[in-house]
């Protein structure tokens, strides 16, 4: 694409509950989102992940797709439950034979896989034993990572270990809108903790393994004050202590940022942990970030904290989030595409040179096949457009930006939405599974199929 090094990554994004479906093939487990979305009430309109897209089924088809578009990497994430049906124990070879048989189709078409290691799916079984509350967790997850990579290493060598600690924690342990939809206040936090420790461990392990490229991936948020008054001014520093400081210093930095914790009031039990730091601060190789929307946010005179809302994350219940009069998508989320220099450069800043793919960048609208059999998605088409400005001034102001993953590859279950928000690039047909290239697709094939012919 017009001003972007040759050598610039291309992808889409997936996961594998929102997209899979057979989640009870081939030996699969059960995990913590098979509960959730079992469970009346949950998800908005009633729907499961139990079909989805039929990607298990249908991946070769999916796959084929990439290179039609001009895409050269392919995000998406294992599901646990596929490799150890309880969590631990024994290993279940179809559910690694699946990847495989996935990743080989990437590589037959010249498209890199990026593997994502957890993206929320946890085994239910590790849930019963205290999910992310519970350290040994961590340790669980370490294990799951390091066989899956010595398994599977000979064909994916670009590795994710978490995809978006704050939303595993905060939603699904503070909120619980997400699962495994518990609401345990300030011990979120300790739940981030073990997410972390997971991680670093995690990529300690996979260093012992087969060559790979290993990063986390995290959901950034561009937070700015809505005045200079000194309660917005606080509320912006808390919202950015959660939603980015938390979770970037102790991986970049090796320390907890003590604001974010003091405000909690959770320092005590970080105390006793601070030890952990040496292990969540083991150097990476790249930083995914996922970035969608701006947070503008006002405070009250007294802070407490309370469970962070799924608009902004909180760290107060009185602090608002502010309606700019931007445009918004479907999600309600402000659409600020300069917000992605913004964390961008939140990492740069701490690890300087550490390359940087934005993992996740895309938007929601209400799309409709027309008479003619297309899907018309000139919105999304504009919202790409502007953000890939923003990633190609990321990349003139010097910054090491690497690759931009769309989100998403297909329309598909969209966690508590259901299927009631559609993300793709492509359509899907929930009735019949058949798959529609939206404008915005061919807008990416247009543009990349030419950078790819011309480098
Ligand atoms: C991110 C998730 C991804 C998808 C997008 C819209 O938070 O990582 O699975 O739901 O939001």
């Amino acid at each position: 694409m017009e001003g972007f090094p040759a050598d610039f990554v291309w992808g889409t994004a997936t996961a594998a509950y929102q997209i899979e479906g057979a989640v009870t093939e081939d030996g699969r487990g059960p995990s913590i989102w098979d509960t959730f979305s079992h469970t009346p009430g949950k998800i908005v309109d009633g729907s499961t992940g139990d079909v989805a897209d039929d990607h298990y089924h249908r991946y070769a088809e999916d796959v084929a797709i990439m290179p039609e578009l001009g895409m050269n990497a392919y995000r998406f994430s294992i599901a646990w439950p596929r490799i150890f049906p309880s969590g631990s124990g024994d290993l279940n070879p179809p559910g690694l034979d699946f990847y495989r048989r996935l990743a080989d189709a990437c590589l037959e078409r010249g498209v890199t896989p990026y593997a994502t290691l957890y993206h929320w799916d946890l085994p239910q079984p590790l849930e019963d034993a205290g999910g992310w509350l519970n350290r040994e967790t961590a340790e669980r997850f370490r294990d799951y990572a390091a066989a899956t990579q010595q398994a599977l290493g000979d064909v994916i060598t670009h590795w994710i270990t978490l995809n978006e600690p704050w939303c595993s924690a905060f939603l699904g342990y503070a909120t619980g809108v997400h699962a495994p939809g518990k609401t345990v206040g300030p011990e979120a936090l300790h739940a981030a903790h073990h997410l972390l420790l997971g991680h670093g461990l995690a990529v300690q392990a996979m260093r012992e393994g087969p060559v790979g490229t290993l990063g986390i991936t995290l959901n950034l948020s561009s937070v700015r004050a809505a005045s200079d008054a000194a309660q917005d001014e606080e509320a912006a520093r808390r919202i950015d202590g959660l939603a980015n400081r938390l979770f970037l210093d102790p991986v970049l930095l090796g320390r907890y940022p003590d604001d974010v914790l003091n405000n909690a009031g959770v320092a005590k039990w970080f105390e006793e942990v601070r030890d952990d730091l040496d292990d969540i601060s083991t150097p990476i190789d790249f930083m995914g970030v996922n970035y969608y929307t701006r947070t503008t946010v006002a405070g009250p005179d007294d802070f407490v904290f309370h469970p962070p809302t799924i608009i902004g994350p909180g760290g107060s219940e009185d602090i608002r989030t502010i309606d700019t009069g931007a445009p918004r998508t479907q999600m309600d989320w402000e659409i600020h595409p300069d917000g992605l220099v913004d964390v961008v450069r939140l990492v740069s800043d701490r690890a300087p040179g550490l390359p940087i793919y934005i993992t996740e960048n895309g938007a929601a609208y209400p799309d409709e096949v027309t008479a003619t059999g297309t899907v018309e998605d000139e919105d999304r088409r504009t919202f790409f457009e502007l953000h890939l400005n923003a990633a190609r001034e990321a990349i003139e102001q010097g910054l090491p930006l690497r690759g931009y993953f769309a989100w998403s590859l297909l329309d598909n279950f969209e966690w508590a939405f259901g299927y009631s928000r559609r993300f793709g690039i492509v359509y899907v047909d929930y009735e019949t599974q058949q798959r529609i290239i939206k404008r915005s697709g061919h807008w990416f094939r247009d543009r990349l199929q030419v950078a790819i012919s011309d480098s």
